[in-house]
């Protein structure tokens, strides 16, 4: 058919779900299935009661709910909705690898290769595969590879349509998109199915702002637009050391310099380091990419971003040991958010992690309140470094509700995650019911500084005079 009339997304995760959540939403004719090998992510997705989505992203159960049911279905049953599509997008995660060559470096690709290996099994007619998963560079050769070798008669084209939304803004992202990105084939056929995915997003972006090249182009360009965006935020926070020496204050620096149009004024603020499942992921893979190349001084250009963004997380931590008298053995100190940034519940790489990690190995008491993660999430995560057992994380870390609770008669408090709700809290209260001297790490800079000074707070402020 000239025109796609279904579509399958294997992977129901922070990408998959709300792209095909914002696409049934846009499109009316087109039908949106959406599958998954967890059963419990898929109920999650179908449960009456919007507010437990498996994902947390403003406005995204507003589109769920007009669109579930009507167009877009969330599934388990994989073969079905794939024979049944005529576009199917392989979204699944693309994490670093843990094992054998390329360990913590390399892309592991055996989901995405699962996902072809399941399509060329179950198609009885022709297909679209877009690559919606980042990928390294030349993937689509290994994915076309195993759908001829293993597909019967059946034809394949594959498109790169890499994903650039950022979670906590994905609904924006998705509706407002700076562009969407398309790469095929340069043949006849090829452009024929870049055109029929450029007629999907057409529902709703501007013709403009829909580009399409080869497919390698996408495909590098997606794993170069994260590598810009941590350089940006590591950049800054290179500064923020700096400045803590010699007087300059890091978000006047970002105001100055952010007015150069050359330079811009966003992803510009200074942190206690980037988390979230890609910039990390996506850097460590081009630096391996390069490196297979023999391209090392590139390879080394690029590892500097994420060696800049360890050390500002470990700097942090070390900065509040040493704040508390070099010893933090015994004290509560209460930390303000997990998740990796706000308006988000994904703590995937998030700096609080590390930061709690450190300030454990110090015999640290930490009380964590996070307004979106789980307690099970926190848990997860901590154990997952395996640097400690599971009873004694459980020990020295407390989930607490209720933020006033978790400060109450601590040490110190360390603000992590840049929730807005933090901004409004009565610190004159937190002040009265804390340790003195009572200390504050502000590790994004949110809270006016001058005003918990006057309270009384001792605080610290990246980037900003000692
Ligand atoms: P995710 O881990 O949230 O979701 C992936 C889902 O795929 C999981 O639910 C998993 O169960 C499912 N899955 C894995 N193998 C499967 C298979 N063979 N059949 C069916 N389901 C399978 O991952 P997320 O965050 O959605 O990322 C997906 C891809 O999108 C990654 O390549 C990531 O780099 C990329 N991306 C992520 C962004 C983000 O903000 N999270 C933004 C842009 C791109």
């Amino acid at each position: 058919p000239e025109k796609i009339t279904n579509i399958c997304c294997i992977g129901a995760g922070y990408v998959g779900g709300p792209t095909m959540s914002v696409i049934a939403q846009k499109c009316l004719g087109v039908k949106v299935t959406v599958v998954d090998l967890n059963q419990g992510r898929i109920d999650a997705w179908n449960n009456e009661d919007l507010d437990k989505l498996p994902i947390f992203e403003p406005g995204l159960k507003e589109v769920v709910e007009v669109a579930r049911g009507r167009n877009l279905f969330f599934t388990t049953d994989v073969d079905k909705a794939i024979d049944e599509a005529e576009m199917i997008f392989i979204s699944v995660n693309t994490p670093t690898k843990t094992y054998g060559v390329g360990k913590g470096m390399a892309a592991d690709l055996k989901y995405v290769e699962l996902c072809a290996r399941q399509i060329a099994k179950v198609s009885t007619s022709d297909k679209i595969v877009v690559e919606k998963s980042t990928l390294p560079v030349r993937t689509a050769e290994a994915i076309k590879t195993i759908l001829k070798a293993e597909g019967n008669k059946v034809k394949f084209q594959i498109l790169s349509n890499p994903e650039f939304l950022a979670e906590g803004t994905a609904i924006t992202d998705l509706h407002y998109a700076d562009r969407v990105l398309i790469g095929g084939d340069q043949d006849e056929e090829g452009q024929k199915a870049i055109q029929r995915l450029v007629d999907v997003y057409s529902h709703w972006v501007p013709k403009e702002k829909i580009l399409t090249t080869n497919v390698w182009s996408s495909e590098l360009s997606k794993l170069t637009a994260n590598a810009f965006l941590a350089q940006r935020v590591s950049s800054i926070n290179a500064i923020s050391a700096l400045c803590e020496e010699t007087e300059a204050d890091v978000d006047e620096i970002a105001k100055a310099i952010g007015a150069d149009s050359r330079i811009g004024s966003k992803f510009l603020k200074s942190s206690v380091g980037f988390g979230g499942s890609c910039f990390q992921k996506d850097i460590l893979n081009l630096v391996y990419i390069a490196r297979s190349y023999g391209l090392d001084e590139v390879a080394e250009y690029w590892e500097q971003v994420i060696m800049l963004n360890d050390y500002q997380k470990r700097r942090f931590a070390e900065k509040i040991v040493k704040t508390l008298f070099n010893t933090v053995s015994g004290k509560k100190i209460a930390i303000l958010g997990w998740a990796f940034k706000k308006d988000t519940n994904d703590t995937r790489e998030s700096a609080s992690i590390y930061v709690a990690d450190y300030l454990l190995n110090e015999q640290a008491e930490l009380y964590i309140y996070d307004p979106k993660v789980k307690e099970e999430q926190i848990y997860a995560d901590l154990d997952c470094l395996n640097t400690r057992s599971e009873e004694e994380n459980r020990e020295l870390v407390h989930v607490i509700k209720d933020p006033y609770q978790a400060m109450d008669d601590s040490h110190a408090v360390a603000i992590l995650t840049e929730w807005d709700e933090f901004k409004r809290y009565d610190w004159d209260k937190v002040y009265k019911s804390m340790k003195k001297p009572a200390f504050l790490f502000d590790g994004r800079n949110i809270i006016e500084s001058n005003a918990l000074v006057s309270i009384g707070f001792s605080t610290y402020n990246l980037g900003k005079a000692k």
